[in-house]
């Protein structure tokens, strides 16, 4: 194993830690953007924290765990393991959740949000479901 493998490993984490603190982060701004009048200040300010969250936290974050993730599968030969293909679902699932999570950032940025509050703050616990098993399958390796 290389040497600087749990270089990689530390650095793969610091990403994971940044892009899932914004997918925590991000459907909760849009639960307050709900309550807000479209036009207001309050709206326009969402607007410029959203969009600011994303391209400048989340997109980087999200790109570095892949690349650091899939540099650690290929040292390590995970894709032989079953931890892995579990971990890999959830991981797909987590990638989706975000391509749906920056739609509707769109959707908010032209004030033409097609879902209400309540809707959001269900949509704010999948990354926390996900978190919990994808970091149970990484460190605990049941099977
Ligand atoms: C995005 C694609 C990802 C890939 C391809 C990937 C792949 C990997 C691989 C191969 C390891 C090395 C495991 C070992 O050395 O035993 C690892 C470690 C780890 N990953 Fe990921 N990962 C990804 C995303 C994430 C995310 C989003 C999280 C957290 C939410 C996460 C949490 C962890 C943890 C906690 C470890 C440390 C396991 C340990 O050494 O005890 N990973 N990852």
């Amino acid at each position: 194993m290389e040497l600087w493998y749990p270089w990689i490993k530390a650095f793969h984490l610091i990403a994971a830690i940044a892009w899932i603190a914004g997918m925590l982060y991000l459907p909760r701004l849009y639960v307050y953007h709900c309550e807000a009048e479209p036009g207001s200040v309050q709206s326009e300010t969402f607007k410029v924290m959203e969009r600011r969250l994303l391209r400048a936290i989340i997109n980087p974050a999200m790109a570095a765990t892949w690349v650091l993730g899939l540099w650690l599968v290929w040292l390590s030969e995970a894709w032989r393991a079953g931890w892995f293909h579990g971990k890999f679902v959830l991981l797909l699932i987590l990638s989706a959740a975000h391509g749906l999570l920056a739609r509707w950032r769109k959707d908010f940025a032209a004030d033409r949000n097609r879902h209400s509050a309540k809707f959001y703050r269900v949509v704010n616990e999948l990354p926390t479901l996900l978190l919990i098993g994808i970091v149970i399958l990484a460190v605990v390796k049941p099977f």
